[in-house]
C-alpha cells in the first residue's frame, strides 16, 4: 500500500518536489536561456507571468514545501537533521530553477523590446500628409480679412432660429411666400433653420446697439432643389453699417471697395432697384466680370457682369424692431453667396462639387 503523503514528512516534501517537477517540465527547455525565434516577445511575456505564478504555488508562503519547512519541529530529534537538509535542498532546487528560467526569459524579453522599439535614424521618414482648409473657408477668410481692414467686426450666430429672428424682425410678415414650408425647413418644435444671414443682422443689433459694424458669415439652409447654381445649405456673408448719417452712397462705396480688393483693382460694380422686405430702398449688385473684364466670356454668360448679392438701406422698422433709434441713426446691409462667388473665383462649373467630399476635388485648393 502506498505510504500517505500527509503523514511521513519525507514524503510529503517529495511530493512537493514531484508535483514541481511536473508543473515545471515547460519552463525546463528555458533553463539555459531562449533561443532567438523560439518564442514571440508576447509568448515570453507570457511565459513570465505564468512562472510568477508557479513561483507562489511552489515556493510561496502556502507552498507544500513551506507547509513541510513548519512540521519539522514536530518530527524525532533524531530525523529532524535529515529533514530539514531534505527541505532545504529541495526548496533551494525549485528557486534556483525558477531563478534560472526568470533570468533567461527576462534576457530575451528585454532584447526583443530592444529590437522592437530600435530606431533607425538613417531611415527616410514617412512624409506626413498636410490637411488644407476647405474652398469655402478660404473664400470666408479673404472676405473677412477685408472687412477687418475696413474696420467690420465679425459675429458669428446661430443656425436654428424663431420666427421672429427670421421672419418677423425682418419685416416678413405671415403669409409672406419666404415662410412657406415648401421654402423653409422647419423643426418640429416650430424652429426654422435661417434661409438668410440677415438674421445676425437683428442679433447684432440688440447685443451692440448702435452704431455698429459686422459682418457675419454662416451657413444657411433653404428648400432649393440642388442644380449647378443652388444647394439647400450654402453660405452667406451678410454686412451691416448703422450709424449717424448712413447713406446709400456708404453702402456703394463699401461693396465697391470690398470687390476691388476681392477681384482686382479695375473691378466696376454696380447697382439695380431690387425688393427685399428688410431693407428701403433696395439694391442688387453685380461687379464687372473679372475673367473677360466686362467684355462677355462663358463666367459672366456673354454679359460682361456677374451677379453677386442683395443690398439696401435697413428699413426703419427693422431698426426699430432692433431696439436702434430709427431717427437718430440710419444703416445699410448688405448680403452675397459665398459658394457662388468661389465658384466664380475658381472657374467651377458646379457649386455642387464643393460639398461632395471628393479629394481629388478638394485637393486642388492647397
Ligand atoms: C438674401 O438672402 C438677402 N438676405 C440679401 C440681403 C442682405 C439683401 C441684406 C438686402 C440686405 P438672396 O435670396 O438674393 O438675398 O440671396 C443672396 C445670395 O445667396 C444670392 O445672390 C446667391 O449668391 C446666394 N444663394 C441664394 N440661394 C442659393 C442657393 N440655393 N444655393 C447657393 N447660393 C444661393
Amino acid at each position: 500500500m502506498a505510504e500517505d503523503p500527509h503523514g511521513d514528512p519525507r514524503l510529503r516534501i517529495e511530493a512537493a518536489h514531484k508535483a514541481f517537477e511536473q508543473d515545471f517540465g515547460r519552463f525546463a527547455p528555458f533553463r539555459s536561456g531562449v533561443s532567438k525565434g523560439s518564442v514571440t516577445l508576447a509568448e515570453a511575456e507570457k511565459l513570465e507571468r505564468e512562472l510568477g505564478e508557479l513561483r507562489s504555488r511552489h515556493a510561496g508562503k502556502k507552498s507544500a514545501i513551506a507547509s513541510a519547512k513548519k512540521i519539522i519541529g514536530r518530527v524525532a530529534a533524531e530525523e529532524r537533521a535529515a529533514l530539514g537538509q531534505l527541505v532545504q535542498q529541495t526548496e533551494a532546487q525549485i528557486i534556483e530553477a525558477i531563478g534560472e528560467v526568470e533570468q533567461s526569459l527576462k534576457t530575451f524579453i528585454e532584447a526583443a523590446r530592444v529590437g522592437r522599439e530600435r530606431i533607425d535614424v538613417t531611415m527616410p521618414g514617412r512624409r506626413l500628409r498636410r490637411g488644407h482648409l476647405h474652398p469655402i473657408t478660404l473664400m470666408r477668410e479673404r472676405i473677412e480679412d477685408i472687412f477687418v481692414s475696413l474696420g467690420y467686426a465679425i459675429e458669428d450666430d446661430r443656425e436654428i432660429e424663431t420666427d421672429f429672428y427670421n421672419f418677423d424682425a425682418l419685416n416678413i410678415p405671415e403669409g409672406h411666400p419666404a415662410r412657406a414650408s415648401q421654402d423653409t425647413f422647419y423643426t418640429n418644435e416650430g424652429l426654422a433653420l435661417r434661409s438668410q444671414t440677415s438674421t445676425v443682422q437683428i442679433h447684432a443689433m440688440q447685443r451692440r446697439g448702435a452704431p455698429v459694424r459686422m459682418i457675419a458669415p454662416g451657413r444657411v439652409f433653404r428648400r432649393d432643389t440642388p442644380d449647378p447654381t443652388h444647394n439647400p445649405m450654402f453660405f452667406q456673408v451678410e454686412g451691416l453699417c448703422v450709424d449717424r448719417g448712413i447713406t446709400m452712397a456708404h453702402l456703394k462705396g463699401t461693396v465697391s471697395e470690398f470687390l476691388r480688393r476681392m477681384f482686382g483693382a479695375e473691378t466696376v460694380t454696380r447697382f439695380r432697384p431690387s425688393y427685399f422686405p428688410f431693407t428701403e430702398p433696395s439694391a442688387e449688385f453685380d461687379f464687372s466680370c473679372f475673367k473677360c473684364a466686362g467684355k462677355g466670356c462663358r463666367i459672366c454668360k456673354n454679359s460682361g457682369w456677374i451677379e453677386l448679392g442683395g443690398s439696401g438701406m435697413v428699413h426703419p422698422s427693422v431698426l426699430t424692431d432692433a431696439g436702434v433709434d430709427a431717427e437718430e441713426f440710419t444703416g445699410f446691409a448688405f448680403g452675397l453667396g459665398i459658394d457662388r462667388m468661389c465658384a466664380l473665383m475658381y472657374g467651377l462649373d458646379d457649386i455642387r462639387l464643393l460639398f461632395e467630399n471628393d479629394l481629388r476635388f478638394l485637393e486642388q485648393f492647397r
